[in-house]
C-alpha cells in the first residue's frame, strides 16, 4: 500500500527527476519543454537525468544542448539556468546503486517528480526500485505511453504503480491532452450554448476523425513493430479525443467532474469488432530497421466506433490513423444530417453542415453552411464560416502536462479506470483481426478502408489549410 507520505495534491515538487534521460523522448520533447518552462519562470527546481551511458553531467548539458538547436532553438539565458539544475545519475536501473545514488542526489527533496521516459518493460522494476531506495516517499510518478499492450497488462500495471504510488500521485501522459487545440474541444462544446442542441442523434449524421501522417516510422521502426497503430495513437491519443467530443457536461472544470464524464463516455463505447476495421501496412515498412520481414503490424488502421447511450445511440464515430499518407493533419468533422427536403431548384447536398475541428498542425474550428449564390435561381453554394484559425500552440504539449505535474494538477492525465476502459474497447481486435493489407506511400491507405464508411459520402481527407489565420 502507498505510504500516507504521498505529495497531497496542492504540494509542488521539488525535484524533477527524468529516467531515460540519453534517449529519444528526452531529445525531442523533454529538454525543450524544460527550457520553455525556465524560461517563463515555472521551473527552478533540481533537474536530475538518469539513464545508463556511462556520461557525465556535461555530456548531460551538451545532449541538451543539441536537442534544444534542433527542436525549436537556445535562449542563453534560460538554457544557462536550465544547465545549472542540471544533475546526472549513470547506472542499470536493475542496480540498486543506482538509485541510491538517486537518492544521494535528491538531497533534501521531499517532494521528487519521477518522470518514466523509459520503455514500459522497464517500469515495473524501476517502480519498485524507486520504492526500496526510499525515492518514492513523498513523491510523484508521471508514466509515458503505452499504458501497456492490452487491458490486462494495463491493469498488471496499475497494481503495480499502486503498490507504491497513491492514485493521485500517478500521471499518465498522453501528450495529446497537452494540445491547445484539443483541451478547446471542451471548452468550444460547454462555453457555448447553442451547439448543445444539436450534438446528439437528432442532428448529428456521424462523426469522422482523421489522424494523417504523411512520414513512416522515422528510425523507430523497432518501437513500432512491437506496438502498431491502434496501440500507437488509436487507444489513447484518438479515444481521448472521441471522449471529449461525446461526454457530457462536466458539473465543473475541476479534474474529478471531467474524469468523471470522460469515464462514463469510455464505458459506453462498445468494444470493437474486428470485421469493423481496416488494417493497412505502407509498402517499404517491412525494409525499415528494426521491423520484421514478414511483420504483420500495421501503420494504418480505419474503424467504426460504437457509442451506446442516448445521446449518441446509432451515430457511428469513424477512425482512421496512418503514417505515409499524403498530408500531416489531425482533423475531426463532425456531419450535420441533412434538411428534411429540398425545396429549391437543386439536389439536396450532402455534407453541406457540419463543424471542422483541426487539432492539427493548425487550431482551426469551422462550421459548413449553404448560402445563396446572387442570381435569379434559387440556388446556393457550400461556405466554411471560421471561429479559429491559429498557426502556433502557445506552449507545446509537454511543457504544458510536466508544469501541471509539477504543480500536482491531475486534470490534463488519465485516471486508472479510464485507462483501462479505452484498452476494454480495443482489446478484441488485438486478439483478432483482418491481415493488414498493403498500400502506397503518399495514398490514403488501402482501397478497402472505403468499406468502413459504406452507405455515406466517403472519408473527408484534410486538406491543406487554406486563408489567413485569425
Ligand atoms: C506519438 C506516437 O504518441 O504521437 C507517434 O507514438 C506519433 O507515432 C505522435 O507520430 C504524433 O503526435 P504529434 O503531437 O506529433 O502529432
Amino acid at each position: 500500500m502507498p505510504s500516507d507520505s504521498d505529495a497531497s495534491p496542492g504540494t509542488a515538487s521539488d525535484a524533477f527527476v527524468f529516467f531515460g534521460a540519453t534517449g529519444d523522448l528526452a531529445y525531442k520533447k523533454i529538454f525543450p519543454a524544460l527550457q520553455a518552462m525556465v524560461a517563463r519562470g515555472g521551473l527552478d527546481i533540481p533537474v536530475i537525468g538518469v539513464a545508463r551511458a556511462g556520461w557525465t553531467v556535461d555530456q548531460l548539458r551538451e545532449r541538451a544542448r543539441d536537442s534544444i538547436e534542433h527542436n525549436g532553438g537556445i535562449d542563453e539565458a534560460a538554457f544557462a539556468k536550465l544547465a545549472s539544475l542540471m544533475r546526472y545519475v549513470d547506472g542499470d536501473y536493475n542496480d540498486a546503486a543506482t538509485f541510491k545514488q538517486l537518492r544521494k542526489t535528491l538531497g533534501d527533496a521531499r517532494h521528487p517528480l519521477h518522470y518514466l521516459a523509459i520503455p514500459p518493460s522497464l517500469f515495473a522494476t524501476v517502480v519498485r526500485a524507486l520504492d526500496a531506495s526510499g525515492c518514492a516517499k513523498g513523491a510523484r510518478v508521471v508514466v509515458e505511453k503505452p499504458f501497456g499492450r492490452d487491458l490486462a497488462s494495463a491493469q498488471a500495471l496499475n497494481a503495480t504503480l499502486h503498490e507504491v504510488f497513491d492514485e493521485a500521485s500517478i500521471f499518465r501522459i498522453d501528450h495529446y491532452l497537452g494540445k491547445e487545440a484539443v483541451q478547446n474541444l471542451l471548452y468550444f462544446r460547454f462555453a457555448n450554448a447553442f451547439l448543445e442542441p444539436l450534438w446528439n442523434r437528432e442532428h448529428v449524421d456521424n462523426v469522422q476523425i482523421t489522424m494523417a501522417e504523411d512520414f513512416g516510422v522515422q528510425g523507430r521502426g523497432a518501437f513500432y513493430d512491437g506496438v502498431g497503430a491502434i496501440r500507437d495513437v488509436v487507444q489513447n491519443h484518438l479515444l481521448q479525443v472521441v471522449a471529449l467530443l461525446a461526454m457530457d457536461a462536466p458539473i465543473g472544470s475541476d479534474p474529478m467532474s471531467i474524469r468523471m464524464e470522460k469515464l462514463r463516455l469510455f464505458r459506453a463505447m462498445r468494444p470493437l469488432e474486428p470485421g469493423e476495421l481496416v488494417r493497412g501496412q505502407f509498402r517499404g515498412y517491412r525494409d525499415e530497421p528494426g521491423v520484421a520481414r514478414d511483420s504483420d503490424v500495421e501503420t494504418f488502421a480505419a474503424l467504426r466506433l460504437h457509442i451506446d447511450t442516448w445521446r449518441w445511440a446509432g451515430v457511428p464515430f469513424y477512425i482512421r490513423a496512418g503514417k505515409c499518407l499524403p498530408i500531416t493533419s489531425t482533423q475531426v468533422v463532425v456531419d450535420l444530417k441533412c434538411p428534411p427536403m429540398g425545396i429549391f431548384d437543386e439536389a439536396v447536398p450532402v455534407h453541406s453542415n457540419y463543424f471542422r475541428l483541426r487539432l492539427s498542425p493548425e487550431v482551426v474550428i469551422a462550421t459548413g453552411v449553404r448560402v445563396k449564390r446572387a442570381g435569379d435561381a434559387m440556388v446556393g453554394e457550400d461556405v466554411e464560416l471560421t471561429a479559429r484559425h491559429q498557426h502556433a500552440e502557445e506552449k507545446s504539449p509537454y511543457e504544458r502536462l510536466l508544469g501541471d505535474a509539477i504543480r500536482g494538477d491531475t486534470g490534463l492525465f488519465t485516471s486508472d479506470a479510464a485507462v483501462e476502459a479505452a484498452w476494454r474497447v480495443i482489446d478484441p481486435v488485438l486478439r483478432k483481426h483482418p491481415a493488414v493489407e498493403a498500400y502506397e506511400p503518399g495514398s490514403w491507405g488501402p482501397a478497402s478502408a472505403a468499406s468502413i464508411i459504406k452507405g455515406r459520402e466517403g472519408w473527408h481527407d484534410p486538406r491543406p489549410e487554406t486563408g489567413d489565420p485569425c
